[in-house]
């Protein structure tokens, strides 16, 4: 048996700190004022056509499609705005704006697996639709900044770029096509083919021979249109203003086609090759394009599993105090569960072992991180009563009680000790 290529199991030290980056997005968010939505994985294809671009590689050569049983076309979710924007319209929120949303859940991408690049991943996705001021932008980098901060993300940097209104595009672009058709024979197939297309993706090629060609195009910068430069300058101000630092980086571009003025990516040195912990922008024209009114929005996506590999988690602290009960033999199995029971209902942590040689079964008591050590032979069933033994890698952390003779479970839970520790 094998796991699907690009798909990974989550457990113990992974999913703590998969879950604890969760929790602290979702904590961020309430302070932030954006709502959970849940959206699920699988949308009719449509809804990811024309919001990602037909032309775009997450449309051409990502998506898992597929026909269901009664002939629809379905994808499983790639990115997270287009569903989230889907949902507002279908269920009406769309008319209470501005809706500041985020989720977080598992995306799919037929990608070539690598460090930090799954076929299934997870993101943290957050959008603030219906608000056109930059100041929803700044909110949106202040929260995605925060956010790594909280986790403890070493080394990373804001990259930031303006693509302009649609005027400021249009300009560029003709001048873009003109330079870049001198030097069509040398560029790659994909970008020969984006040139009619789609020409500003060529600045965010990955191939080497169409980065240098790049270097010397004309930049969107000098072709941006008052307004649209005054958005920018507000951003940047109002970063500086919060002591965000960021660089300035003309040629990001962005892989999706929704994208217009601000588009950001924040990326850490920790990665390797796929360095993007969390990228976005802003998408004004993408809920008209869905059907929609004309509603300006931006967010940001995260991927959990590049946050994983570059954030710092502390320790899971589980329970603060945790029993572990040791059975003779099969016959004080029923004992124990009802020991178990009356601890568990004090919030206390207590788990069952095996019966077997006492100094083995202390030993993993003690691996398992228990205060605890309690041994149900024959005699303490009859008597019902237990001799608790501290143990003692854990027995620093607290003040606690030591019982230097058998005792009731009920003498063991209301001691006054124990209960100050509970
Ligand atoms: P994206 O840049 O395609 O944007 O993805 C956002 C983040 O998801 C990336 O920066 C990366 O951390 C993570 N990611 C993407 N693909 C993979 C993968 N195959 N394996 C692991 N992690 C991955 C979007 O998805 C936009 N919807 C973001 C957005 C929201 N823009 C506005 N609002």
């Amino acid at each position: 048996m094998r796991s699907v290529r690009g798909t990974k199991d989550l457990y113990d030290q992974d999913l703590n700190c998969f879950r604890y980056i969760c929790n602290q997005a979702q904590a961020l968010a309430t302070l932030y004022g954006f709502k959970e939505i849940q959206t699920p994985i699988m949308e009719y294809t449509e809804v990811f056509l024309k919001p990602l671009g037909e032309d775009s590689d997450i449309v051409g050569k990502e998506m898992y499609t597929f026909p269901d049983r009664g002939g629809e076309s379905l994808t499983l979710r790639p990115e997270g705005t287009a569903p989230m924007i889907r949902s507002m319209l279908t269920s009406g929120l769309i008319h209470q704006l501005p809706q500041k949303r985020f989720t977080y859940g598992p995306f799919f991408r037929y990608e070539r697996p690598q460090k930090g690049r799954q076929r299934q991943f997870h993101q943290i996705s957050v959008e603030y639709v219906g608000e056109k001021s930059y100041l929803a932008d700044v909110e949106i980098l202040a929260f995605a900044y925060r956010l790594l901060k909280k986790i403890n993300v070493q080394d990373f940097a804001l990259h930031l770029n303006t693509l302009g209104d649609f005027e400021s595009r249009k300009q560029y672009r003709e001048h873009l096509v003109t330079y870049l058709t001198q030097y069509k024979d040398e560029l790659s197939e994909d970008s020969q083919r984006r040139l009619e297309k789609n020409p500003l993706r060529i600045l965010d090629s990955k191939n080497e021979g169409d980065q240098k060609i790049c270097e010397n195009a004309p930049r969107l910068k000098d072709f941006l249109t008052t307004d649209s430069k005054v958005f920018f300058e507000q951003i940047c101000e109002s970063l500086n203003k919060l002591d965000i630092p960021f660089i300035e980086n003309t040629s990001l571009v962005r892989g999706l086609d929704y994208y217009c003025h601000t588009v950001f990516e924040f990326k850490s040195t920790a990665l390797g090759a796929q360095d993007t912990l969390l990228g976005g922008g802003r998408y004004d024209g993408l809920i008209k394009m869905m059907g929609g009114a004309d509603v300006p929005s931006v967010g940001f996506g995260c991927g959990l599993e590049r946050l994983m590999l570059a954030c710092q988690v502390p320790e899971e602290k589980g329970y603060d105090l945790k029993v572990v009960l040791c059975p003779e033999s099969e016959a004080q199995k029923m004992t124990c569960l009802e020991l178990a029971q009356k601890i568990r209902n004090c919030n206390i942590a207590c788990e069952i072992i095996h019966p077997g040689p006492i100094q083995k079964r202390i030993q993993l008591a003690e691996n398992m991180q228990a205060h605890f050590f309690c041994f149900v032979g024959s005699q303490e069933q009859e008597n019902q009563e237990f001799m608790f033994k501290v143990l003692k890698p854990t027995a620093h952390l607290y003040n606690l009680p030591s019982f230097e003779k058998k005792i009731s479970i009920e003498s063991f839970l209301n001691n006054d000790q124990l209960k100050k520790v509970r």
